[in-house]
């Protein structure tokens, strides 16, 4: 009798036991993204988070997911200059890949307070200008399509709760944001797993080229996600990661155009004109077309832009990058460049059924 209820016990116990403990990805003596304590990481809210991902149910009108925009084979960006909304409205930027994002200290193309990813996913699911899955007036609509049979295990799974809420679909999609981490390239085979052969020679001679002073790539693509807009547990330092890169300069002031100035608009400081910040160079190979508004086609023509010190009037803008000199390159040193770049490209990351259509 005694040993029954002894069991009854730990039986109650293990059901109400959270969730087992979240095991990050994660190559050996990488350090672990910083994630907010009011919403721990749990394989349940995880996989609740995927299958939201890539429910066209959470746009009003049912055509768009955040898989429309964010396309696992492009590295979880897309293939357009910029986006569209779930009704046809053009976005003004190029959405953004989803690589490590669990690590980044800020979040889009340029804004220095939007810092948690619960914060940030708001504005695709509520913003109405430009509107993305235009939620906004529709939510108890929209959040009833959630109470079904095949949602209510996983909300409970997650949150002990079978019932939908915003609470919870906005920490689960959080959730499942975080568990997108790509560290599985040739490069990363090199350079931590000790692989002499994974890198060609070619792309050897890229990487000297990318960490040289005479190209400067790393001053603003570096640490182990090649952005300085990174961080992670145990970092001491944290460095400036917006920068103006001179694609633009309209009045020979280094405006940028009244479509988009970057952080400028943000913080109304005349220094922040034009400022973005330096997105990861992981799987840079398949999120064409590249910057904040896909203006640049290929990684062909961002190593030339590059060369040149910026593009058109915005090579002599005033107020560009001091790393911004501009430089020469054979057309073997480019090709090597390109070989190097190419090399971040994590396949596994690309097709890992984790992270896929559920
Ligand atoms: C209409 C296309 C579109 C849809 C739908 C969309 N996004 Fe995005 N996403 C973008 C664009 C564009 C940006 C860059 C926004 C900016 O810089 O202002 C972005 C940025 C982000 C970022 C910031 C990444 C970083 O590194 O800073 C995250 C995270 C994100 N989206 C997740 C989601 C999730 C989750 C959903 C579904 C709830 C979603 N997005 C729906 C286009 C979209
Ligand atoms: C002054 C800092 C700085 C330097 C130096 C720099 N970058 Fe960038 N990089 C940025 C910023 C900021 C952006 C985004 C600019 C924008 O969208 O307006 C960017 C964007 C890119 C992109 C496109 C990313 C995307 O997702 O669209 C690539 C590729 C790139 N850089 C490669 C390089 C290479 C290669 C070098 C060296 C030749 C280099 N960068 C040097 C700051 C820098």
């Amino acid at each position: 009798m005694r040993l029954a209820a002894t069991w009854l016990l730990l039986l109650l116990l293990g059901c109400s036991q959270p969730d087992k403990p979240y095991q990050w990805a994660l190559p050996q003596g990488f350090p672990e993204p910083i994630v907010p304590n009011d919403n721990p990481m749990s394989e349940a809210k995880v996989a609740l988070g995927r299958v939201l991902f890539y429910d066209r149910n959470l746009s009003f009108n049912k055509t768009q997911a955040c898989a429309s925009c964010h396309q696992q084979a492009f590295a979880f960006a897309q293939p357009a200059k910029v986006a569209t909304g779930s009704t046809g409205q053009l976005h003004r930027r190029n959405s953004l890949a989803l690589v490590n994002v669990a690590y980044n200290t800020t979040l889009t193309w340029a804004h220095p307070e939007l810092t948690r990813i619960e914060q940030q996913l708001l504005i695709p699911l509520f913003a109405e200008h430009p509107l993305e899955m235009g939620i906004s007036g529709h939510d108890q609509e929209v959040l009833a399509r959630f109470d079904s049979a095949d949602y209510r295990p996983l909300f409970n799974a997650a949150f002990g709760d079978e019932v939908p809420s915003y609470d919870g679909i906005v920490k689960a999609l959080a959730s499942f944001v975080r568990s997108l981490v790509s560290f599985d390239s040739a490069f990363d085979h090199y350079a931590y797993q000790m692989q002499d052969d994974a890198l060609s020679e070619s792309a050897k001679r890229g990487m000297a080229l990318f960490f040289s002073e005479q190209l400067e790539c790393h001053h603003c693509h570096g640490g182990i996600n090649f952005s300085q807009a990174s961080r992670h547990a145990g970092q001491l330092l944290q460095i400036r990661q917006f920068h103006n890169t001179g694609l633009y300069n309209e009045d020979g002031k280094g405006m940028y155009p009244a479509s988009d100035m970057g952080l400028y608009e943000i913080t109304g400081q005349g220094v922040d004109m034009g400022h973005f910040r330096a997105p990861t160079l992981r799987n840079i190979a398949r999120s064409a077309p590249y910057m904040h508004d896909g203006s640049l086609p290929t990684l062909e023509a961002v190593l030339d832009f590059y060369a040149a010190g910026g593009r058109g009037a915005g090579i002599d803008s005033p107020v560009k990058s001091v790393f911004m000199r501009g430089f020469t390159l054979s057309v073997e040193q480019k090709q090597d460049l390109l070989a190097f770049l190419h090399s971040l490209t994590d396949e596994n990351f690309l097709t890992k059924e984790e992270f896929a259509h559920p």
